[in-house]
């Protein structure tokens, strides 16, 4: 049976390619359009990066929408605009990309980790309030992979610790929770446009909020620090230059025309993905949550138990299903506070009190995340049809009989 295996010379279960980015003519069109003007810079060359901003906040449902160079550069003005000081602590997940805490150290704060619910791989509230101190600032949840958290209890939290809440939504584009837009029910909600986003235009950022006060710093503080009314060499705050092009902004308005159909069509797919691997023993789909009406699939994860697998590693399964076909990968491989940059300290010039220690910071939830049960399935492939989710179960099946 093993040599049946594609990773061993046999057939695959399915093959296809799942192409990333989606683009049509039209796309091609608008930001040719734009080349042949010669407009290209912001804001001085024309106006389609504020008819995108308007766009997106449209489509969040915020008043304010404000693009940016990426989703790393997103967070860290929300979080400066938000006022933190030097020493103020943040709390974040540690089951997420780098960016979601190094711009906390990049704002001279210092993250703080909070483990995740084993069923949601989402931030876990009931372990929030039990890490806040007095210098606790501000929350950045991550709705990780397109599902949404928990954001009643969390909001809840906040308004009682008087904390801003910053969402991560890098992986949340067109998801919902309780009929709201990922994104716009904290203080600010940062989305990325990086090249394998759900809506990309190859790199980019974006914050959504409500927040009049907030919006006019996160704006001055992305155009080196203008104002409102200002000149054009008159700086007010330390800011930098983290502006998009009119290239970007036109491929944007472009493809978020796509983004509602493409999220319904992941959902769906997602949703039917689970209906059949929670079939298979030692597969389990993450739960679906708390009240989020869409999860829009920026990764499918699952739960994998290898003693249902004759004790075949993660690492070793997820190549398997890879030669299968199946696009996926086992994704961290540690939890952030394992990276050098929080064992080793290595802070730079950053302001972070001596005491902190993240050698001793222990997460049993994310530590079995990492090492033993996540497995991702890249979000290109839930735009593909009912088949190709019973391919990626049959897949899986495949390699479970070779092992039994
Ligand atoms: C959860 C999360 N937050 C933030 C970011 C940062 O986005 P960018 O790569 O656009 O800076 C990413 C990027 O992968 C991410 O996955």
């Amino acid at each position: 049976m093993k040599q049946n295996l594609a990773i061993n010379g046999g057939p695959k279960t399915i093959d296809k390619n799942f192409n990333w980015p989606v683009y049509g003519e039209s796309d091609v069109d608008v930001v040719a359009e734009i080349v042949r003007s010669g407009n290209w810079g912001n804001p001085d060359c024309g106006d389609k990066v504020e008819a995108f901003e308007k766009e997106f906040a449209a489509f969040c449902g915020t008043r304010y929408a404000l693009t940016c160079v990426n989703g790393s550069v997103a967070l860290r003005l929300a979080l400066i605009a938000c006022g933190v000081k030097p020493g103020d602590e943040v709390i974040v997940p540690p089951y997420t990309f780098i960016a979601t805490a190094s711009i906390v150290i990049e704002a001279n704060c210092v993250p703080v980790f909070v483990d995740i619910d084993p069923d949601t791989y989402n931030i876990s509230p009931s372990q929030i309030e039990k890490a806040i101190t007095k210098r606790t600032k501000a929350i950045i949840p991550v709705h990780f992979a397109g599902q949404a958290c928990d954001m009643d209890a969390i909001m809840a939290i906040a308004k009682k610790h008087n904390l801003r809440v910053i969402e991560d939504s890098a992986h949340g584009h067109g998801a919902e929770y309780k009929g709201k837009k990922l994104g716009s029910i904290g203080d600010a909600g940062c989305f990325s446009f990086q090249s394998s986003k759900n809506l990309t235009s190859g790199e980019g950022g974006l914050v959504v909020t409500n927040d009049e006060a907030l919006y006019d710093m996160m704006n001055s503080l992305r155009n080196v620090g203008r104002v409102k009314g200002g000149q054009w060499y008159e700086h007010h705050h330390a800011g930098c230059n983290y502006r998009i092009t009119q290239m970007q902004a036109v491929l944007l308005s472009s493809q978020l025309k796509n983004l509602k159909e493409q999220t319904a069509r992941r959902h769906e797919n997602g949703t039917y993905l689970n209906s059949l691997l929670e079939k298979i023993d030692g597969i389990k789909p993450l739960a679906r949550g708390v009240g989020e009406a869409i999860h829009c699939y920026h990764i499918y994860i699952f739960r994998y138990d290898k003693s249902k697998f004759n004790d075949l590693s993660k690492v070793e399964f997820s190549k398997m299903l890879v030669a299968e076909g199946v696009p996926c990968f086992m994704g961290y491989p540690e939890p952030l506070y394992k990276q050098p940059l929080f064992q080793e300290k290595n802070f730079m010039c950053y302001a972070i009190p001596e005491e902190v220690d993240y050698t001793k910071v222990y997460c049993p939830v994310t530590e079995k995340a990492c090492h033993e049960e996540a497995v991702w399935i890249f979000q290109n492939t839930m735009l593909g049809t009912k088949e190709d989710m019973e391919k990626f179960a049959e897949a899986i099946l495949k390699i479970q009989k070779a092992y039994l």
